[in-house]
Formats: structure tokens, C-alpha cells, sequence
């Protein structure tokens, strides 16, 4: 897959500008023509880096990290970026770390913490994992299928990510495989999920903070510059929560 930027084009009559055609940018696969709103793009255009087509001018990418991981096929809703970000700063993780992650969903979470430490990832259900195995095949993730309330991988973690519906049933496991002082943090779309995770917690954890990320986008030209009026986007509340023994 590549990323295709159609640039931005103006159309002037002597100074005066009369049109402007906005930047797009589309995922496309190189190997078929693509169809545009207006034109079709052979695909023997797209096996350049850049090429003109009915005025247009156009640049071909690889995909980001962050494109790639994206665009994985869904097997479950994968997590964005920004919450990804925030676990990743707010536990210290590096390349020396070792996570346990579940439920492995789409692979979105364990696909963005392994291009920084090692992942183990739990998933359930075996479409999800199929699924799942697939869209991680080219990053360094070990994919077991288990049930995260029930499983004893008999090693430590130093981060432990829950991303499932009932995180409150998983401090047996947490209690085996997370390390003294290491991180849980459970990622829950209703407040109401991470209020009975709180209320839940055994002695030996600390709820340390729960925060929702806003990201709010800008939209910058020569005349507007504002946020985007597109609504903010809800995820979810992540819970930081330490083992202390
Ligand atoms: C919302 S998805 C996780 C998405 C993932 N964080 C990502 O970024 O792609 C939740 C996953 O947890 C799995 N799951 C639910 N209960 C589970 C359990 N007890 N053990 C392991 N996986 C479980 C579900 O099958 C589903 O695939």
C-alpha cells in the first residue's frame, strides 16, 4: 500500500485567484488503477514517486508507521495513536521492557508498543486472533490465544494493558505477571468501566490517575486558521493503576 498526496492547485485569472483545488490524500494499492472522484489513475502512473495527470500533481509515499497500522483490517476497533502515545510516555516504556498485552483485538495497541519493547499479546476469540496474527505478521509480537482472566504465562511484565470489557476479573493475573512497582493500565470506553475497575482494586495496587485524551485539529491555510469544526472524538479513559508488592 502506498500513500497518494494529490497536491494543492490554484487557478489564477492575471493576479486575481479564482479556484482553489484542497490537498488529498488516499491509501491506495499501487498494483490496481485507482479512481478518483473524476479521473481514473492508471496504475502504470502509480509505480512512480511523482507524476502529473490532467493538471494534477501528484506524490507517491510509503506509509508511516502510524498509516500502517491504521489501515490494519478490523477485526475488533483498534486504538488511535494518541491514546497509544500517552501509555507509552506515561509508563516509561523502552527498549528493555516487556508488556503484556490483551484483548489483542485488531493488533492496533501491540503493533504500536512493539516498535518500542517486547509484546506479549492474549486474545480470546479466534476470528479476532486470525485476524489479528495477520495484520502483525511484520512486527516482533508473540500472539497467544487465551483468556487474559485465566491465563499463567509464568513470566513478569513490566507494563500490563487490558483492553477487554470486564478488566476488573484480571487482577489474578496481574498479580502473576506484573512486576513489583510495574504499570496496569486499563483502557475502558465507559467511565462507568473504569469506576468498577477502581472500586475493585486489591490492597497491593495504586490507582494512580484516569485521563481521556482530547486531540483537537487545526485547520491552517493562508485565510482560515481555526480549529477544525469536526466534532472531538471520543476513544475512551485510560487508568493508570501500580503494583506495589
Ligand atoms: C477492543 S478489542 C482490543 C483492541 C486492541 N487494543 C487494538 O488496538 O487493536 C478487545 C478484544 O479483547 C478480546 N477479549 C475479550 N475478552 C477477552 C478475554 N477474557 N481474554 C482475552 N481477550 C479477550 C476481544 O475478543 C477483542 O478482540
Amino acid at each position: 500500500m502506498k500513500l497518494l498526496i494529490k497536491k494543492q492547485r490554484q487557478i489564477f485569472d492575471g493576479e486575481k485567484l479564482v479556484k482553489t483545488f484542497q490537498e488529498e490524500r488516499h491509501i491506495i494499492n499501487p498494483e490496481k488503477d485507482f479512481q478518483t472522484k473524476t479521473f481514473k489513475i492508471p496504475k502504470e502512473k502509480l509505480k512512480q514517486s511523482a507524476f502529473t495527470h490532467e493538471k494534477d500533481n501528484f506524490i507517491l509515499l510509503d506509509l508511516s508507521e502510524k498509516e500502517k497500522i491504521t489501515t490494519f483490517k478490523r477485526g475488533a476497533q483498534l486504538i488511535t495513536p494518541k491514546d497509544a502515545g500517552i501509555i507509552i510516555s506515561k509508563t516509561g516504556l523502552n527498549k528493555n521492557s516487556k508488556v503484556l498485552d490483551a484483548g489483542t483485538g485488531t493488533g492496533g495497541l501491540s503493533a504500536h508498543l512493539s516498535l518500542i519493547c517486547k509484546v506479549t499479546s492474549v486474545e480470546k476469540h479466534k476470528e479476532h486472533l486470525e485476524i489479528a496474527k495477520k495484520n502483525l505478521e511484520n512486527y516482533e509480537v508473540e500472539v497467544i490465544e487465551g483468556d487474559i482472566y485465566k491465563i499463567d504465562l509464568k513470566q513478569k511484565f513490566d507494563v500490563f494493558t487490558l483492553d477487554v470489557p470486564e478488566p476488573w476479573k484480571a487482577f489474578k493475573t496481574a498479580d502473576k505477571h506484573l512486576k513489583k512497582g510495574g504499570y496496569l493500565v486499563v483502557y475502558s470506553p465507559q467511565i462507568t468501566q473504569s469506576q468498577k475497575t477502581i472500586l475493585a482494586l486489591p490492597e497491593n495496587y495504586l490507582h494512580e490517575e484516569t485521563v481521556e485524551i482530547i486531540e483537537r485539529q487545526w485547520k491552517i491555510t493562508d485565510k482560515i486558521v481555526r480549529p477544525e469544526t469536526k466534532d472531538f472524538q471520543h476513544t475512551a479513559f485510560l487508568t493508570f493503576i501500580r503494583k506495589t508488592n
